[in-house]
């Protein structure tokens, strides 16, 4: 499981093209293997972290340690629908395997594009439920799953629909498939 992340992960922070003085933010980081990647990158920015989870914090912060001493990082313990940052203050924002946990009929993304700087970008990566029908993956805190139709209609119904979207497919090992959308902010 931990590589079929680590591809997506790859996928979705090459496409934000991360620039040494950007700022960054994740929304649901997880274990934070992420984080550290985003960190290499923007090394004269900083990198803000926000996961409703208090267990992934703990272990975000152990696998942070070093930037988080050094300033470079901060991780932040709440909801990504309310997140403490000022308006246009992020250049990037990286969200994998989160958007399954946003209502559809919600406005959980609302605050990703407030705090996103005009000429943003955020990229979204979901796997593709139509490529593994097989499998058991929705869990009672799940959403909904995407094929790449399914996350266009999403993202046309969210705050981010009038922004340039576009939407890339990924192959995964196992026969599994992914979608990134690259998502610039007007
Ligand atoms: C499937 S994990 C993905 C973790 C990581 N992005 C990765 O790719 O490995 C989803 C994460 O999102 C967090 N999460 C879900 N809904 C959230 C919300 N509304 N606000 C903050 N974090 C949330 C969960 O706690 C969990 O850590």
């Amino acid at each position: 499981m931990r590589i079929l992340n680590a591809i997506p992960n790859r996928r979705a922070i090459a496409m934000l093209d991360i620039a040494e003085t950007d700022d960054v933010l994740e929304l649901g980081f997880g274990p934070g293997h992420a984080l550290r990647a985003l960190a290499r990158r923007a090394i004269r920015g900083s990198v803000t972290g926000i996961d409703q989870s208090a267990t992934m914090l703990a272990a975000a912060r152990a696998h942070n340690r070093r930037a988080i001493a050094e300033g470079q990082m901060r991780l932040l313990h709440g909801s990504f629908e309310r997140i403490p940052l000022a308006n246009a203050s992020i250049d990037k924002i990286l969200a994998v395997n989160i958007a399954y946990f946003i209502s559809p009929l919600g406005h959980s993304l609302d605050e990703a594009r407030r705090v996103l700087r005009p000429g943003g970008l955020m990229s979204l990566y979901v796997t593709d439920y139509s490529a593994m029908r097989w499998a058991q993956f929705a869990g009672p805190e799940t959403y909904q799953m995407f094929d790449a139709a399914g996350l266009r209609a999403f993202l046309r119904a969210s705050p981010f629909a009038e922004d340039r979207v576009t939407i890339h497919r990924i192959r995964l090992p196992l026969g599994f498939r992914g979608l990134v959308a690259a998502i610039r902010k007007n």
